[in-house]
């Protein structure tokens, strides 16, 4: 996903620029470009890195203090330089940089063309560009009203920020469906995507909201206007992130730092939520629909990727202690199937980002349908959280690895937290059951340090599997999500091919992959089906298959089969995938380091994928 810095101020911009977007470089990109005004706008960009921009811009003047910044995850056009970002007007009085889709630039680019205008890029950005040029030119209005009335014109998603040569002293953002994030200091103001370029800055910030445009005056006041003209206040937030939380902590890695981070995570997921000496458990964000949560003759999950496997864990555990019948779908495939929802369905949409593109767009659609939606995200303010009528954070900190970790597990801890509390209010759970639950919960964090030192062990069977070609993963019941999850892990940064499967379906086709080349992974913890898994490896074993087991502490039977086992320590079955998912992030870790791969930004990945 693309990045956005902004500047205006007494400093010099270009140091504070390339700075944040060094912050950004996680979101995944493949181009970077900045413009500055000191006296005339220019504009410097490079295909490749922030550190490529920098060696081209090292002899230019990049003198001035306001700018903006910009990385690119090519949308429209190949990345290359041309359509890197920022992009001029046709008067080259203008430069703006884009995060999102304008989905009408075609027909925009033919009527522009008709009145002479002339592009350089294939990019949308660029049309947009171009339009607010037109639409001053002809309306004769001023920038600010340009934008609004070209913003008007426009049919998808952006995240905007425009200079003009003509007004050194105005730096103007706009957003829809792509987040922006403006930083108030002592006499300057800041503008990023997402808080991490700010925080070294200033801790005060103002989420927009979209279809608002931000009009952002040196030394004055910031002024919020939305795009049908209606003034809006400014809501200055405190942040919450420090600095520390994004460094590297010492890991070589953030994914290493993030699960290595897991028992903090974890117990700031459930803080405030879990208490066994009431015998209760709440979750503040939600009370205003529990009772309505608890009445769901259904509930959707919606997510994408390894969001998607919590909702699966969702699945199971609402169905199982909730006894509410749960669908999970695909953002990408609930927005355009046309599902059938009403005004009783809950829409829960799982989300790290909070603005991964598909899944904002099928809760979009499921509310304007009629359903109540209930977010559970990491990024406070993010779009997905304020799509929704409710919802609770994970408050698993900033997660920079491109792969995730620490989030996956915060969610499904929220999911299980939520599942109890609707057991709970229903009375579906029996109240020894419920409180063994809730103690067993409580000792979680603990435990999720105890199987992280599982570390050397996975460290030693990554070795032996740096070069395999072909992975299988195979879980049954709470634990079926975790192969499907430890698949994904392993396959989006080591690039080897990784499949996950409910271990009972071997037999209906994988099991004539089963070869010594083949390595599986097997959950077999002790609760649930265990004995059926046993069988299910003695199967792969008659095959020459190679089995890495995790297995609990003290485990026997599975231990004598497998070639390499993974103890971890025992818990409630519908604890397992916190626990029994940390070995695979180590495992995936480390095979990929090992392979030389770039974990914490994996190819062709980006941390939110915000756009379709
Ligand atoms: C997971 O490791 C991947 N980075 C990816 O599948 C991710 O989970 C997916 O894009 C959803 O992102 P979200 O949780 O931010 O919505």
């Amino acid at each position: 996903m693309c990045g956005i810095v902004g500047y205006i101020g007494p400093k010099d911009a270009y140091p504070i620029l390339i700075k944040g977007l060094k912050r950004l470089e996680y979101r995944g990109y493949d181009s970077a470009g900045v413009a500055l005004i000191n006296g005339d706008l220019k504009i410097y960009k490079s295909y490749g890195k922030v550190a490529d921009l920098e060696n081209y811009a090292k002899d230019k003047d990049v003198a001035g203090n306001i700018g903006i910044a910009h990385t690119r995850w090519a949308t429209h056009g190949e990345p290359n330089h041309k359509n890197a970002h920022p992009h001029y007007s046709q008067n080259k009085k203008l430069a703006i940089i884009h995060n999102g889709i304008i989905e009408n630039y075609s027909s925009l680019k033919e009527e522009l063309i008709t009145r002479g205008h002339q592009f350089e890029s294939d990019t949308d950005t660029e049309v947009l560009i171009h339009l607010i040029e037109d639409v001053q030119e002809n309306e004769k209005v001023n920038l600010v009203e340009a934008v609004r009335i070209a913003l008007n014109m426009v049919i998808g998603a952006y995240a905007i920020a425009i200079l003009s040569k003509d007004d050194p002293d105005l730096l103007i953002a706009a957003r829809k469906g792509s987040p922006l994030v403006i930083g108030i200091g002592i006499d300057d103001f800041f503008l990023a995507s997402d808080a991490t370029p700010l925080i070294e800055y200033t801790k005060q910030v103002v989420y927009m909201d979209d279809e608002e445009i931000a009009i952002i005056p040196r030394g004055g006041e910031l002024q919020l206007k939305t795009i049908k003209n209606k003034d809006k206040t400014p809501y200055v937030q405190k942040l919450e992130m420090n600095l520390s939380a994004l460094e590297k902590g010492g890991y070589d890695h953030f994914m290493l730092k993030e699960i290595y981070e897991q028992p903090t995570s974890i117990k700031d997921s459930m803080r405030g939520r879990i208490h066994p000496e009431l015998g209760t458990v709440t979750l503040g964000g939600i009370i205003d629909y529990e009772q309505k949560l608890a009445k769901a003759s259904r509930i959707i999950m919606v997510a994408c990727g390894t969001s998607w496997h919590a909702a699966l864990v969702g699945e199971y555990l609402f169905e199982d202690i909730a006894r509410i019948p749960v669908e999970v779908e695909y953002g990408s495939e609930f927005r355009y199937r046309n599902p059938i929802i009403n005004e009783n369905d809950i829409v829960i949409a799982i989300s790290q980002s909070g603005e991964t593109a598909d899944t904002l767009a099928a809760i979009s659609m499921a509310k304007e349908k009629g359903a109540t939606i209930l977010g559970i995200c990491n990024v406070v303010g993010s779009s997905i959280a304020r799509e929704t009528h409710a919802g609770s954070y994970t408050h698993a900190g900033p997660e920079i690895g491109v792969a995730s970790t620490k989030a996956f597990t915060a969610q499904v801890t929220v999911l299980t937290i939520m599942a109890l509390r609707v057991a709970m209010l229903k009375g579906s759970i029996e109240k020894s059951r419920f409180i063994r639950l809730i103690n067993e919960m409580e000792l979680l964090p603990k435990k999720v340090e105890e199987t992280l030192k599982v570390n050397s062990t996975i460290l030693e069977i990554s070795k032996i599997f740096t070069y395999a070609r072909n992975f299988l993963y195979l879980g049954r019941g709470y634990n079926f999500p975790v192969a499907l999850e430890g698949a994904l892990k392993l396959k989006e940064i080591s690039y080897i091919h990784a499949e996950g499967y409910p271990a009972a379906e071997m037999k209906h086709g994988p099991i004539a992959l089963i070869d010594k080349e083949m390595p599986v992974v097997v959950v077999a913890t002790k609760k649930g089906n265990y004995e059926k898994v046993v069988s299910n490896i003695e199967e792969i074993k008659a095959r020459n298959g190679i089995i890495i087991a995790v297995v609990n502490e003290g485990d026997k039977e599975v231990s004598k089969l497998a070639d390499y086992t993974i103890e971890i320590p025992e818990t409630e079955e519908m604890f397992s995938p916190i626990l029994a998912t940390i070995p695979l992030q180590l495992l995936a870790y480390h095979i990929a380091v090992r392979r030389g791969c770039e974990v914490d930004m994996p190819r062709n990945l980006a941390k939110s994928v915000t756009v379709e």
